[in-house]
């Protein structure tokens, strides 16, 4: 690889590929693959931490892998590969579960959030999750993680760890940043304006697929929870129309400010109107290539597989020089 900086990011392959994904990590992942060196994982072995059918799930790995491919990523420019393949993330991570502290973890809110959600099911995994994260991050050597806000709390907590470490071996990990867009770093619910746009809600109206077809998003667009005001304008609390200006803007490429400014008086159902059809227009392409690609099983493997190499001849060098570090007698 070039003497480039390494960018790192991963997607947990549960429900559906959203625009939140999209706007918050994929579109800045896309814009950062002709500068810098990527990797991007499926993160597979993260959803492992909640129970998975596992035909449905297989699948769902598969069809989202096909979906960083259509969305624009190429394997040509960047490392796209499943976690799983890798069996460097699962040793690294043994080792700095060593250096961090059950408090640290009990202290994560997507530890509490998932507790609560799965309260018959916190297991090891889902205490131990961000080390797991954190471990993707450092066996790469990543300087940047482009994420949306809710990964916030985990980046930071890789940092400690890494920070730890080198302190007490000499510097052996890049200590990475976190790097979040300006706007869109978190899209929120159609539905529920001030909640996040989660791929699992339950309910279908919140969120839009990135292969959703033409008519779904239309449909959901024009159910779109707003206000009882008459005007469009960017204004904290105004989080429905905001959080529509986001992801109008950034699917058109047209600013806040200019839509603003157009659509000030028009009317909200005009206004939804033309956002749900900036989103089709953007996913048209993105539908089109992922059918294509789902009928080809072979080339999704091929590609899977040549990526999995390399990222793991990558993580090796990494991994080496931690079990040296710690004293593990080389083989
Ligand atoms: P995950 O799978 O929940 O989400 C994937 C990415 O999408 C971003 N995101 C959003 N951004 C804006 N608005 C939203 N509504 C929204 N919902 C999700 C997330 O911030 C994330 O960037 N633990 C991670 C996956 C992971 C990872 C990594 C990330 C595993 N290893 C290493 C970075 C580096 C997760 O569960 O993301």
């Amino acid at each position: 690889m070039e003497n480039k900086k390494i960018i790192y990011s991963g997607i947990q392959p549960t429900g559906v590929l959203t625009i939140g994904n999209y706007i918050g990590a994929m579109a800045n992942w896309k814009a950062m693959q002709d500068e810098y060196n990527c990797i991007y994982g499926i993160a597979d072995l993260h959803a492992l931490t909640v129970r998975q059918n596992p035909a449905e799930y297989r699948q769902r790995a598969m069809s989202f892998f096909a979906q960083y491919l259509a969305c624009g990523l190429s394997p040509e420019k960047c490392v796209l590969y499943f976690q799983s393949h890798v069996r460097q993330h699962a040793e690294l991570q043994w080792i700095l579960n060593c250096y961090t502290y059950v408090g640290e973890m009990q202290r994560m809110a997507q530890f509490k959030d998932k507790s609560q959600k799965h309260e018959d099911n916190i297991n090891m995994g889902l205490l131990n999750y961000p080390v797991l994260q954190a471990s993707d991050i450092l066996l790469y050597q990543a300087s940047l993680v482009p994420v949306g806000a809710d990964q916030k709390q985990h980046i930071e907590i890789t940092r400690d760890i890494a920070i730890r470490f080198n302190n007490l071996y000499g510097e052996t990990f890049t200590v990475p940043d976190i790097y979040l867009s300006k706007h869109g770093a978190k899209i929120n619910s159609l539905q529920d304006p001030y909640a996040k746009m989660s791929k699992s809600d339950t309910n279908e109206n919140a969120t839009v697929s990135v292969i959703e077809d033409a008519d779904s998003i239309m449909r959901k667009f024009k159910r779109a929870v707003t206000d009882s005001e008459a005007f469009v304008e960017y204004r904290e609390d105004k989080a429905g129309i905001s959080n529509l200006l986001t992801i109008f803007s950034v699917m058109s490429g047209e600013s806040i400010e200019s839509l603003v400014e157009r659509y000030r008086t028009l009317g909200y159902g005009k206004f939804k109107n033309d956002a749900g059809e900036a989103v089709v227009e953007k996913l048209k392409p993105i539908r089109a290539e992922y059918d294509r690609l789902m009928k080809n099983k072979d080339y999704l493997k091929e590609t899977a597989k040549s990526g999995a190499d390399k990222a793991s001849f990558l993580a090796e060098k990494t991994l080496r020089k931690v079990k040296k570090r710690v004293g593990l007698v080389e083989n």
